[in-house]
């Protein structure tokens, strides 16, 4: 497996590669749900690149960016087993060159969610997705259904782009007691990650509820935040039931493919979980 360091490194090592291409863009402290976008590649594609990159310009001011975490080490073990021909791993200074000046801002889907709950973050993951695909240049892109909403501003920033590449999402990939999978799990106190059981068992209740009939979005709604209130740990930032494509909030019945979306506190940690309630 190649590491490479800089663009330089990169552009030699990708003008051999065999095609198609597919990368695994990632912040590094890989789980079984990055893992499960390298199978996904593999399956696909002749060749498997991945990046390591912990993106500043996604991260807020009063957010995790110094102490996200991070294990090199682990991760290029885990890439290399996982059959990933190349990791790119740029600093700072390869991926925002001094007087970097250029954001991309996807302005439908950003202003609902974790768009406004976390003002500038999808410029940062529009921007640095941007640079990713124009440095490497893949056939296909592989990203996790769990950020379904930086999914839907990839999709739409690579078609508004015209960029040549495929995006394609792969569904959640959870542990045996039914977390969502995230690099994020680990800052969790034994108590809370049993507290964060309840995201899934709200989404759970309400797919089960929407499957026998349901389709009050408020009703839906209730269902998940009832679960999840039960456990004092949990603050509930949102939840949302949005249309799956315009990410815009419906109310009354529910009559195409909508998104079931929270993210819930524990302590300072935030986590995300979805699932896709289709009539
Ligand atoms: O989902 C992530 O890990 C990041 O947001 C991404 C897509 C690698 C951009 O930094």
């Amino acid at each position: 497996m190649i590491v490479a360091r800089t663009l330089a490194a990169l552009r030699d090592a990708r003008r051999d590669a065999r095609g198609p291409v597919g990368l695994v863009p990632t912040m590094g402290y890989l789980h079984q749900g990055h893992l499960s976008l390298v199978h996904a590649a593999k399956a696909e594609c002749e060749s498997v690149y991945a990046s390591i990159f912990v993106n500043p310009t996604q991260f807020g001011p009063h957010e995790d960016f110094a102490k996200y975490p991070r294990d090199e080490a682990r991760d290029l073990e885990m890439l290399e087993s996982a059959g990933v021909s190349l990791v790119f791993i740029p600093s700072v200074e390869e991926m925002y060159p001094a007087g970097d000046a250029t954001r991309i801002s996807v302005d439908a889907l950003t202003g609902v969610l974790e768009g406004a709950r976390r003002p500038g973050h999808f410029v940062g993951v529009a921007t640095v997705v941007a640079k990713l695909l124009n440095a490497v240049q893949p056939d296909r892109s592989y990203f996790g259904q769990k950020d379904a909403q930086q999914l839907a501003v990839i999709r739409r920033m690579v078609r508004d782009l015209l960029l040549p590449i495929e995006v394609v999402g792969c569904p959640i990939i959870r542990d045996d007691d039914g977390l969502a999978c995230s690099s994020r799990n680990v800052y969790l106190a034994p108590e809370q990650r049993q507290a964060a059981l309840s995201l899934s068992r709200g989404l759970r209740a309400a797919e089960h509820a929407f499957a026998a009939g349901l389709r009050d979005a408020e009703a839906l709604r209730t269902i998940v935040r009832t679960q999840i209130l039960a456990e004092p740990l949990a603050a509930i930032d949102y939840v949302s039931l949005a249309d799956a494509d315009s990410l815009a909030e419906l109310e009354g019945s529910v009559q195409g493919p909508a998104l079931l979306s929270l993210v819930v506190g524990f302590g300072p940690t935030h986590l995300l979980d979805n699932v896709t309630l289709v009539p």
